[in-house]
C-alpha cells in the first residue's frame, strides 16, 4: 500500500472525522451529498467501494438501502470506528479495510459504484490522482459509476472571510499558496485549518477525468453559497430555511460560476463502456432514503 503522508495521517489521528458531518457547514456538505448520490446512483443491487469513506457516514447510508458496501480507509482509527458502527447494524458493510486509493484490493471490474470523497484532494501530485483514478477505472464494471469530491481552489479564501480568520497572518499565508498552487499546507497546530491537500479549480478536474478515460457526467457545486453563512447550522435546525439552503444550492449547483463559491465539487463520472451506450445505469435509487 503507498504509504500515508505522515501530516495528514497525523491530522486524521486528532481531528474528530467521525463526527464532522454533523456539524455546521458539513453538514449541509452531507445533506447534499446523500441528494446527488440519491439522484443519480443506480438502484440496488450493487456492489459499491467507499474509498476514503472514514467511519462510514455514506457507505453505512449506502448498506441501509440495500447496496453491497466495502469500506476503505487508510487511518486504522477511522476503519475500526466503521467496523464498530458497522456490526450494529441490520445491514452491515460487507467488509471495511485499512487501504488506499492508488492500490485498491479488489479484482477488475468487481464494482458497480465507487465513491471517491477524500483522496483525490490529499493525493496532492498529479500522478497519485491518476493513479488513483485508473485504479477506479479497473475495479469499476463497463458503466459503473464514480462518485468524486474535489476542493474548490477558493475554498479557504473565502472560508477566511466567512469565519474571520483573516486576522491570523498564518492562515492568510495559507490562502495566499492555496491561489496561486493549489497546494494547501498547514504548519500551525490548528486543525480547523484542515490539513495536506490540492484545491482544484474546475478546468483541472476535467482535464484529469479526461485523461483517465472516464465520461463526465456532471461537475456540481456540493453546498452553494450557504456554507459561508455564519448561522449556517441555526438555519439547518430551522425545516423552512433549511429547504431554502437546500434549494439554492440545487438551483445553482450547475452554474459554471459556481464552483467559485462552493466549497466542495462533486463529479459523477462513468467508467468507458466497452461497447455500446451508458451500461443501463438507471438513475434514482427508487426508494426513499433516511437523510
Ligand atoms: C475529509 S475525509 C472525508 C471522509 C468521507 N469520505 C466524507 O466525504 O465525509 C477524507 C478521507 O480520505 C481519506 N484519505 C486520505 N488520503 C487517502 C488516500 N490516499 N486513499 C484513500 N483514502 C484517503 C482520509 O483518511 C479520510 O478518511
Amino acid at each position: 500500500m503507498a504509504a500515508l503522508d505522515p501530516t495528514i495521517a497525523e491530522f486524521y489521528r486528532q481531528a474528530p472525522e467521525e463526527h464532522r458531518l454533523e456539524q455546521g457547514a458539513f453538514a449541509l456538505e452531507g445533506l447534499r451529498t446523500r441528494e446527488l448520490i440519491e439522484r443519480h446512483a443506480r438502484r440496488p443491487p450493487a456492489t459499491v467501494l467507499d474509498v476514503g469513506g472514514a467511519a462510514g457516514a455514506y457507505a453505512l447510508w449506502l448498506a441501509d438501502a440495500g447496496y453491497t458496501v466495502h469500506l476503505v480507509d487508510p487511518v486504522p482509527r477511522l476503519v475500526a470506528e466503521a467496523e464498530r458502527r458497522s456490526a450494529a447494524r441490520t445491514r452491515p458493510l460487507a467488509s471495511c479495510r485499512v487501504g488506499e486509493a492508488q492500490a485498491l484490493d479488489f479484482p477488475d471490474q468487481s464494482a458497480d459504484m465507487v465513491l471517491l470523497l477524500g483522496p483525490l484532494y490529499h493525493l496532492t501530485e498529479a500522478v497519485d490522482r491518476a493513479r488513483a483514478l485508473g485504479e477506479v477505472r479497473r475495479v469499476l464494471k463497463p458503466g459503473g459509476q464514480l462518485f468524486a469530491a474535489a476542493i474548490s481552489r477558493w475554498a479557504s479564501a473565502l472560508d477566511g472571510l466567512a469565519r474571520d480568520l483573516y486576522q491570523d497572518p498564518r492562515f492568510a499565508a495559507i490562502v495566499e499558496r492555496d491561489l496561486r498552487e493549489g497546494q494547501h499546507r498547514n504548519p500551525t497546530e490548528r486543525l480547523d485549518y484542515f490539513t495536506t491537500a490540492y484545491f482544484h479549480r474546475p478546468d483541472e478536474l476535467r482535464a484529469e477525468v479526461a485523461g483517465a478515460g472516464l465520461i463526465l457526467d456532471g461537475l456540481y457545486g456540493v453546498e452553494g453559497p450557504g456554507w459561508l453563512l455564519s448561522d449556517v447550522a441555526a438555519r439547518l435546525a430551522d425545516p423552512r430555511r433549511r429547504a431554502d439552503l437546500l434549494q439554492v444550492a440545487r438551483l445553482l449547483e450547475s452554474e459554471p460560476s459556481v464552483p467559485a463559491s462552493a466549497r466542495t465539487y462533486w463529479w459523477s463520472l462513468e467508467r468507458q463502456p466497452d461497447s455500446g451506450t451508458r451500461g443501463g445505469v438507471q438513475p434514482g435509487f427508487g426508494v426513499p432514503l433516511g437523510r
